[in-house]
């Protein structure tokens, strides 16, 4: 048996770059979980990219759809999420996300976000941004004190896709383990 609750969703916050999908994917493997990145799931859902959302609609648009599937997703049961790193700025979201499992914030500095998604998919949010470290670092400053919020707080900085999911689901593990599973409580 899983020694994670297998009912709660394991949900991945954090900036851009901050590697919430390429770690959740990783992390659904290991424990042979469904994985949703939900910037895919609206893409698919409204045949649009998520440029294409802001580009054309505007991201009040985009975050109206990014609601809709949030509050759709949290209902799953024992799945890996990833989110778009502006998710928790609705505190609804956040809600959400917080009912239906456990919330784990990844981090790393600007100029290593940067690195990691510079010419990579279109991120709305830095197009047409002078120095977008400044500007990634503007938004982390925005964000943190919701990022604060999550059940678990994880550096990624200098660490490995694989390591970082091991650290993860080690966490939860102690965490379970610590709050009477093995117990039988
Ligand atoms: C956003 C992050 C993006 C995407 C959209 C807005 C943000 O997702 O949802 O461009 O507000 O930080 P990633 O965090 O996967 O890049």
């Amino acid at each position: 048996m899983e020694i994670i609750d297998e009912a709660k969703n394991i949900v991945l916050i954090g900036l851009m770059g901050s590697g919430k999908s390429a770690i959740g994917r990783t992390i659904a493997k290991k424990l042979g979980r469904r994985f949703i990145d939900t910037d895919r799931f609206i893409e698919r859902k409204f045949g649009k990219t998520v440029a294409e959302v802001f580009d054309q609609s505007g991201e009040s648009t985009f975050r109206a759809l990014e609601k809709e599937i949030i509050k759709k997703v949290s209902q799953y049961i024992g799945i890996v999420i990833a989110t778009g790193g502006g998710v928790i700025k609705d505190l609804e979201n956040f809600k959400y996300l917080k009912q239906s499992g456990w919330i784990i914030a990844l981090y790393a500095s600007p100029d290593t976000l940067y690195k990691r998604i510079a010419g990579k998919r279109i991120r709305p949010l830095l197009l047409n941004q002078e120095d977008p470290v400044k500007k990634l670092e503007e938004i982390s400053n925005e964000r943190k004190i919701m990022y604060a919020q999550a059940d678990f707080q994880v550096d990624t900085e200098n660490k490995e896709i694989n390591d970082i999911a091991d650290e993860i689901i080690g966490l939860l593990e102690t965490n379970r383990q610590a709050s009477g599973f093995d117990a039988g409580i």
